[in-house]
């Protein structure tokens, strides 16, 4: 199905026997990075994490979305402090007390995606860093309860953007939240920022993946040398939640939740 709205996107709704395939694709998701938060620790290296990924998702008889969408080498994102999104999980980029670690996955089964991250602490963190990541769920948690019939998709980005910035964080302008289903990235954007009733309308059967990138300095990013690693100007702290989320006459229903 097709929502009408301004532009030229068209964002296609799900019908229940896709929502039930997005279920499992993102109930994988989940598994993977629940996983993955339990072994962190001092000492595991960002290629441990991806091997792990790969070997559950292949268990459950999926693929993994990440590898080689647009040239992306590896199944898993794995981005330490200052990375923002997309960072490379490479064998030397070992974890160590105090770092934060954002984990973003995706799974394909039986050709439907599922999309999640969430962000970790390694040890013992700082109190701004906590603080951070705690915001930064928060915001994602408020933006879900707006992904509600009436209203509109810039409702949930100004709800991400109100809570960072009420707390003195920014929110990243330079990647976005999407639609999701059987291609990773479909209309509509879902940006961490906007204004209230602005965008397409919110309809039944939309599945959104909300995924709130908050920082403690600017906004600004730039892309490393690899191509991919999505770091902050300034070097601040990075965290980045994500849920994929179906609309429904009810309320929302988070597909990925853990
Ligand atoms: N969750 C991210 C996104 O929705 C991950 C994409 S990584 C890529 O954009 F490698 F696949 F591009
Ligand atoms: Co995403």
């Amino acid at each position: 199905m097709v929502a009408k709205t301004r532009g030229p996107s068209k964002i296609r709704l799900k019908a229940p026997w896709e929502i039930d395939l997005l279920r499992k694709a993102n109930a994988i998701v989940a598994e993977v990075l629940q996983k993955l938060k339990e072994i962190i620790e001092p000492g595991v290296s960002a290629w441990d994490l991806n091997l792990i990924a790969e070997e559950i998702v292949r268990k459950r008889g999926a693929q993994p979305a990440f590898k080689g969408y647009r040239g992306y080498p590896f199944s898993l994102c794995v981005s330490v402090n200052e990375e923002v999104v997309h960072g490379l999980p490479l064998k030397e980029k070992v974890l160590k007390e105090g770092d934060i670690v954002s984990l973003d996955f995706g799974a394909i089964y039986e050709g439907y995606i599922g999309d999640a991250a969430i962000t970790v602490g390694v040890g013992e963190v700082s109190e701004e860093a906590k603080r951070l990541m705690q915001v930064t769920e928060e915001a994602l948690y408020k933006a879900i309860d707006k992904a509600r019939v009436g209203y509109r998709v810039q409702d949930i980005s100004v709800t991400i953007q109100k809570h960072a910035e009420k707390h003195g964080y920014n929110v990243i302008r330079d990647f976005v939240g999407h639609g999701v289903g059987q291609m990773l990235h479909e209309p509509p954007e879902v940006p961490n920022y906007g204004r209230p009733g602005k965008g397409p309308k919110l309809l039944a059967g939309m599945v959104l993946a909300i995924e709130p990138m908050v920082v403690t300095g600017s906004y600004e990013v730039e892309v490393l040398a690899d191509g991919w690693t999505a770091v902050t100007k300034d070097r601040g702290l990075a965290a980045h939640y994500e849920h994929s989320v179906v609309i429904t006459a009810r309320g929302p229903e988070i597909l990925s939740r853990i």
